[in-house]
């Protein structure tokens, strides 16, 4: 039994020197995170580089920071942050051009960034609204919660997966949406709070719901057909108030000369045409 334990940390200390040995190389960085600060030097110190150094550069999330390559054969890097907010924060690497290349990393972690995908969502009766909050920054929240404004408790998630279920919250670190099914425009007619939570703290932001009434919904199609009717009202009384003028003694016709026959159509009437047999110079009474 001891025997083999000897053993063992026997062979785990051989392979952390062997470890030691093909990565002589080593970077001190300074500081070791950057947490809360309006503005930070990050720096990287390298010691035993395993060749000549051709230059170095910082990453920001693994992007390269153009600004920051340098070709200086410096075992030295350094990157200052003027300003820290969520857009700045991330995880920053120093990397050295050396065979084969060496980095260290450095989180800048910054107070949590949280806001509404929109400030104001409206969804009619009986519908299903959804309400969306999105992150940026590092780090993420890694919790979420939703509150109704007129009301301190948090909406729970419904892990039932049922129907007529009021509420249903979908997460990811960046981004979280509550939905409301089966809106009521008494209840449901609210100031809608979403929280996201990191290791710095937690930020929040707003979203008021407005519920229109199916009638609502409905007001512009009636605003049509009411328009419509209206319409066809005016026409229709319009065409009753010329047709006494038209209905006289005396009609007025057009004819054509035909084979010798004059077609006359009285005109705006709806009695068939009548067909005569005139001669030149006859009159019609
Ligand atoms: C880098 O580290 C070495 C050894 O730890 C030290 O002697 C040197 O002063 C450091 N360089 C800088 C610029 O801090
Ligand atoms: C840093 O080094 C690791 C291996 O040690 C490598 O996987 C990673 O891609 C390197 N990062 C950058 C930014 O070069
Ligand atoms: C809930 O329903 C959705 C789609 O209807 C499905 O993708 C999901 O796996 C279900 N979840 C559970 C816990 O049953
Ligand atoms: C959220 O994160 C995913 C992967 O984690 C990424 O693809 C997406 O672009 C991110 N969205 C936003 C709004 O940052
Ligand atoms: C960050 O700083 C703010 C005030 O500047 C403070 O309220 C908060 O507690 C700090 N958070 C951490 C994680 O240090």
């Amino acid at each position: 039994m001891r025997r083999k334990l000897f053993g063992a940390i026997f062979a785990i200390c051989i392979g952390w020197f062997q470890a030691e040995a093909l990565t002589d190389a080593s970077i001190k960085t300074e500081p070791e995170e950057v947490l809360n600060k309006t503005s930070a030097t990050l720096s990287c110190n390298l010691t035993n580089p395993s060749s000549p150094i051709k230059g170095h550069y910082w990453t920001r999330n693994d992007k390269m920071i153009e600004k920051s390559v340098s070709s200086s054969d410096d075992t030295y890097a350094e990157y200052h942050i003027e300003k820290i907010d969520y857009h700045h924060a991330g995880v920053y690497a120093c990397v050295f051009r050396s065979e084969p290349q060496v980095n260290a990393t450095i989180e800048v972690k910054a107070f949590p960034h949280v806001a509404a995908y929109k400030h104001s969502e409206s969804a009619n009766e009986k519908d299903k609204a959804v309400l969306t909050c999105v992150s940026h920054g590092y780090p993420l929240p890694t919790d979420w919660t939703w509150h109704k404004l007129s009301d301190i408790n948090i909406i729970q998630e419904n892990i039932a997966n049922g129907t007529g279920d009021k509420y249903e919250i979908k997460t990811t670190p960046n981004k979280t949406m509550l939905y409301i099914n089966d809106l009521d425009i008494n209840s449901d007619m609210d100031t809608y709070e979403c929280r996201g939570t990191s290791e710095m703290g937690t930020a929040r932001d707003e979203i008021q719901l407005r519920v229109r009434s199916q009638l609502a919904a409905l007001w512009p199609f009636l605003g049509i057909v009411a328009e419509v009717i209206i319409l066809v009202v005016i026409i229709f009384v319009y065409e009753k108030r010329r047709k006494p003028d038209e209905i006289t003694d005396e009609l007025t016709c057009r004819c054509f000369l035909q084979e010798e026959q004059c077609r006359y159509q009285p005109q705006r009437q709806k009695r068939p045409a009548k067909k005569l047999q005139l001669r030149k110079g006859e009159k019609v009474s």
